[in-house]
């Protein structure tokens, strides 16, 4: 697939000094997800901010399309899409002439049908002749992504969607997230919420401190999670691991008290069964065993504790 933002050593040093980005390259393919995970104040609004062209970076490059976001901005401004984090809308306006207006903001004609298709698509249709302050919050943050849409962009930028919506609104706004991924948009989305990234990224990417610490498709990183190690409590303590058992997945632990066994739960056995024969045969005893899950939560978590010093 071909590659649509084109992010290489960007940098954001902000008045003050503050060095928001510290060099973030990456490359996001067409008609990908791709969730931007990362802690308050990593980075996410201001990395999605240069790229909209909101901000203007200190150093490196992006394109978008192969528009450059600086030389090239107004290009790259109308192939995106951006749903702020902020909700920033005009209390008083209707709903369907917000969305009309913003189309006009980028010189596109006016296309009633489209309007409508879109509306309708985000369950605002009813509410298009309300005005913004009689919608609930939900409401608003679906008349952010119906004004992020209306000029059909390209590339598609949510910055945390999802953020103070019920569990059921969540689930629309994937809908209409992948509703737009099966029409080829691409879209780039950060979330505080770790389930929503494993819901419908196609890849992940963390982020902590400006600098971007890992980027991997969901599918890899669910094949991580999808180990389990098994804790085996010994009662008396080994000095190395037992011939006999050197065919197991086996991690001598606590000044061998322990043995640590690794195992993949998504495969046909976990050899759990004849581990603990073998152990048995082999004369051991235990006191205790005890099995954990690395979930993409743990996984990220410890990346972002690991680069904390
Ligand atoms: N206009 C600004 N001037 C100075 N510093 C800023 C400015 N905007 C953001 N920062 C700083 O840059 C860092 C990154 O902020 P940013 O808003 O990009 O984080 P974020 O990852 O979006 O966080 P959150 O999850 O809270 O939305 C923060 O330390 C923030 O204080
Ligand atoms: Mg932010």
């Amino acid at each position: 697939m071909a590659v649509i933002v084109s992010v290489d050593d960007l940098k954001k040093v902000y008045k003050g000094g503050f060095e928001a980005l510290r060099g973030v390259s990456l490359s996001i393919e067409e008609g990908e997800i791709l969730a931007l995970l990362g802690p308050n104040g990593a980075g996410k609004t201001t990395l999605i901010s240069a790229l909209c062209g909101i901000t203007t970076p200190t150093g490196g490059t992006a394109t978008i399309g192969g528009h450059d976001i600086v030389s090239d901005y107004r290009a790259a401004r109308a192939m995106v899409g951006l749903v702020p984090q902020e909700l920033a809308l005009e209390p008083f306006e209707k709903v369907i002439n917000t969305v009309r207006f913003s189309r006009g903001l980028f010189g596109k004609p006016h296309d009633a049908a489209l309007i409508e298709r879109i509306l309708r698509q985000l369950s605002l249709w009813d509410k298009r002749n309300n005005r913004i302050r009689e919608l609930s919050g939900g409401m608003k943050r679906r008349v952010l992504i119906a004004k992020a849409l209306c000029h059909e962009p390209r590339v598609l930028f949510l910055d945390e969607p999802t953020a103070g919506v019920d569990v059921e609104l969540r689930r629309d706004m994937w809908q209409v997230v992948e509703g737009l991924k099966a029409e080829g948009v691409t879209i780039i989305l950060t979330t505080h919420y770790i389930e929503e990234a494993e819901a419908i990224a196609d890849r992940i990417a963390v982020i902590n401190k400006g600098e971007i610490l890992l980027v991997e498709n969901k599918a890899d990183l669910m094949a991580r999670m999808g180990r389990k190690t098994l804790r085996i409590d010994l009662s008396g303590p080994l000095d190395r691991v037992p011939e006999t058992l050197r065919d197991y997945d086996l991690e001598l632990a606590e000044d061998g008290h322990a043995l640590k066994y690794h195992y993949d739960t998504r495969g046909d056995g976990t050899g759990i069964t004849r581990l603990l024969q073998a152990l048995a045969q082999e004369g051991l005893s235990l006191r205790d065993i005890e099995t954990r899950q690395s979930s993409l939560e743990e996984i990220f978590v410890g990346l972002v504790h690991e680069d904390t010093p």
